[in-house]
């Protein structure tokens, strides 16, 4: 279990405290989030002085080194700065002063690869700033070279596992209309207690700090270590069967291969949802075609969902991409949650079919 304290949500994003360490664990364990923010400050800047003079007033030359390449992403909302890209300048600017008073020498932009990315967000005049502990989004695992179609987030695939509750009750997994297998991937990582961390090649952000002291390197070393052996452990009990079916078969040979390079084993066949016959309590999680990218229609779509809700004792969850998805179904979800796929807003609509 990920223990982390004072944990709080709110639109921004979820929020804890804890020390730098747990930092590295969030980067290494956590499925769901795109990005582990560490707060620096937090201020109120009502102009373009306030701003730069809050900004520089932070430590920088912890972090950083005189050879530090940086970075700076800004968002705004009901705040007297309202340019983004002004407002990354500023910030930008703030550093760097601070960085060739400290050192005689100013740091290199690079907005490519930066060794450290600063993200500053002003809401209603306040400032916070922060340093991007993974760098990259935490959704690039790493195993997803190979897309076929429209494929999800992997932190969004992970998100719908746990509204579903898997692996809780032990049952099969079934992704009918798999594609590049993100989901059936994310329900063996997370059902083989995998840190999805550890799959990724590129170093986090915070390995490339002038901070990252060799005791710090030691301690993420140690996070590691655990995480492998609490992966090791986990593969000693038989765990449920996941499978993955598409119609193309192409869809197939990608999801194939993405398994393979996340190092889990799960089935991949080519199948027809509507010709779904399940005999075992499944729970099933799937992201059907919709909209501008793929379509099914109407009546393939009523069937699709009829093969569904005859497999026995059944979780299920499906990612809708229009209303229209429901409305045209007779079953009705026990919960339906807004989450977005990119900038698509879809239900997740989750139906309990247990005892029925
Ligand atoms: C939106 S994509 C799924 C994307 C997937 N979640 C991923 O991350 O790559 C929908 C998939 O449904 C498949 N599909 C369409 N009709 C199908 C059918 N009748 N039976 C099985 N799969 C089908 C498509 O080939 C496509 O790969």
């Amino acid at each position: 279990m990920l223990r982390f304290r004072k944990v709080r949500a709110d639109r921004g994003g979820v929020h804890f405290e804890g020390n730098i360490e747990d930092g590295y664990r969030a980067c290494l364990e956590l499925r769901t989030p795109m990005r582990v923010l560490l707060e620096m400050a937090r201020f109120e800047a009502e102009d373009e002085a306030s701003l730069y003079d809050g900004v520089r007033a932070v430590e920088w030359e912890e972090h950083a080194s005189p050879k530090t390449e940086l970075a700076v992403r800004a968002s705004a909302r009901s705040s007297n700065l309202t340019h983004t890209q002004y407002i990354a300048q500023k910030t930008k600017d703030a550093i760097v002063d601070r960085l060739r008073e400290r050192f005689g020498q100013r740091p290199d932009v690079d907005l490519a690869d930066p060794d450290i990315l600063v993200s500053v967000h002003l809401a209603k005049n306040l400032a916070t700033i922060y340093l991007d502990l993974a760098g990259s989004p935490l959704f690039m695992r790493g195993y997803r070279t190979e897309h076929h179609g429209a494929p999800l987030k992997e932190t969004l695939a992970a998100s719908m596992l746990y509204l579903v509750g898997w692996p809780r009750d032990r049952t099969d997994f079934v992704d009918p209309m798999c594609g590049s297998g993100t989901i059936a991937i994310e329900a063996a990582l997370l059902a083989d207690a995998r840190a999805p961390g550890s799959l990724t090649q590129h170093p986090f952000g915070f390995e490339r700090w002038a901070s990252y002291s060799d005791e710090r390197r030691a301690a993420y070393q140690r996070l590691r270590q655990l995480a492998e052996e609490r992966y090791q452990q986990a593969k000693q009990s038989p765990r449920p069967s996941i499978v993955g079916f598409d119609i193309d078969s192409g869809a197939v040979e990608v999801a194939r291969a993405n398994a393979k390079r996340a190092g889990v084993h799960i089935r991949f066949d080519r199948r027809d949802v509507r010709d779904l016959v399940l005999y075992e309590p499944a729970t099933i999680v799937t992201n059907p075609p919709y909209g501008e990218r793929m379509t099914m229609s109407p009546e393939d779509w009523r069937k699709a969902v009829k093969a569904l809700m005859a497999v026995p004792d059944a979780r299920i969850g499906l990612l809708l991409g229009h209303p229209d998805m429901l409305d045209a179904i007779r079953a009705r979800p026990e919960k339906v949650i807004t989450l977005m796929n990119g900038d698509i807003e879809c239900g997740f609509a989750m139906f309990d079919r247990r005892g029925r």
